[in-house]
């Protein structure tokens, strides 16, 4: 039997329809989308005296949360598949509030060694520094060394679904089963996997992080995160880093991610496509030194590519080095026409930055990234054939004839 679809019951909705139509509150206005309310206090009840000064309900005061906090909430955790999410003022914020929330003095804390940038240095200097909580780094691909790493104070595994800028790729059920049998949770960053392309939480995860600032908003003009999960772990972090320390988005940039999340499954159909083709393209080019994409048979973690993501695709993301040094990188990036130099990814035109080889993070990749530094592109929304032809023109340009 069918169940007709209703817009406001989430567990009725299809992935399209709930980008679509969740998020958007009818209020007394009987407009169609839910308004955008900047202010940041509201009237009080004649004895306000009982109110908590931590609440988490809208109606007090907007670091207490929102209207359009609350509205992105309820999307997200739809989206997600989760009963409860909690919106930030970045994905660093989102990452910090876990941190903060569910780790304390003395307890340890597993992290993937090839994690994003920020979170490396949150767990190799100001964490440790700062509240004593010792993290281990470990090779994810590893599932004996995850193991291994485990103590009984662990109290947190952080990995990327896709990572940053690497792609490897994590075994989220294998590592969920690892972390809840030594009494942790398990953490996914999904920056690189938003949904409904993959819902780390159905595969075992406890908490999903979003750099909402990529490809949910998608469009390259707010910057937000997120964490979703079970209630009892969101509740926390909604009291303790969004109302007591201050990480709250704001109204606009909430309002602008829940308006860019509603073409979010239609886009990464795109951003998918068009990454794939490229990689092919890049990985038969002679003057491309590496490549890694997930959905090429060349990539380490292909298959388990394929296993976890059900053949839905395998991300926008793609790490690459042309041949030779790092000027040799630069020139190549400043001949593209199309494709633009810049640090975000996810949005609607296609983003690439080059990292070098130099810097303590870099040094701590993998050989080919190490050695050759990379260049990582995000592949956008523009037709895969004009990004092909820039690809191609800016390798001859940057080789001459003679090297193509
Ligand atoms: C995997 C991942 N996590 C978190 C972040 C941080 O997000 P934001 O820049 O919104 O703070 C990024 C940003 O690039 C990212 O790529």
């Amino acid at each position: 039997m069918s169940t007709r679809p209703d817009r406001t019951d989430p567990s009725t909705l299809s992935d399209m329809s709930a980008a679509v139509h969740l998020g958007n509150r009818l209020d007394s206005t009987k407009a169609l989308r839910t308004p955008l309310v900047m202010a940041n206090s509201y009237e009080l009840p004649d004895d306000p005296s009982e109110i908590s000064w931590s609440a988490t309900a809208p109606g007090l005061y907007t670091r207490n949360t929102g209207v359009n906090q609350a509205a992105l909430e309820h999307k997200l955790a739809a989206l997600d598949g989760a009963e409860d999410a909690v919106a930030l003022a970045s994905g660093v914020a989102a990452l910090h509030a876990v941190f903060f929330t569910h780790v304390r003095v003395g307890d340890h804390v597993v992290v993937s060694d090839v994690t994003y940038e920020a979170t490396w240095r949150l767990w190799t200097e100001l964490l440790p520094g700062r509240y004593g909580i010792e993290a281990t780094f470990v090779d994810i691909g590893d599932l004996d060394a995850v193991r291994a790493a485990m103590r009984p104070e662990t109290k947190l595994v952080c990995i990327e679904a896709i990572a940053n800028p690497t792609t490897k790729i994590a075994d989220v059920r294998a590592i969920a089963e690892i972390a809840h049998a030594a009494g942790a949770i398990l953490m996914v960053d999904s920056t690189f996997t938003p949904p409904p392309f993959y819902r780390p939480l159905a595969d075992g995860a406890d908490l999903v992080v979003h750099s909402l600032t990529k490809y949910i908003n998608g469009h390259g003009d707010a910057m937000g995160g997120s964490v979703a999960g079970r209630h009892e772990l969101i509740q926390p972090i909604k009291a303790d880093a969004m109302v007591d320390v201050g990480g709250i988005i704001s109204p606009f940039n909430a309002w602008q991610i829940q308006r860019g999340s509603v073409t979010l499954p239609l886009r990464l159909q795109q951003h998918f496509r068009s990454a794939e083709r490229i990689a092919h393209f890049l990985a038969a080019d002679p003057r491309v030194e590496y490549i890694y994409y997930p959905g090429l048979p060349s990539h380490p973690e292909h298959e388990l590519a394929e296993r976890q993501f059900g053949g839905r695709g395998f991300g926008g993301m793609i790490a690459f080095a042309v041949k030779g040094d790092a000027d040799r990188q630069n020139r190549f990036v400043a001949n593209l026409r199309l494709i633009t130099s810049g640090f975000s990814l996810g949005h609607d035109d296609s983003l690439i930055v080059h990292t070098g080889t130099e810097g303590g993070r870099v040094a701590t990749y993998p050989e080919p990234f190490r050695v050759h530094g990379h260049l990582r592109l995000s592949v956008g929304l523009e037709d895969a054939d004009d990004l092909l032809e820039d690809l191609r023109a800016a390798l001859d340009a940057t080789f001459g004839a003679e090297d193509g």
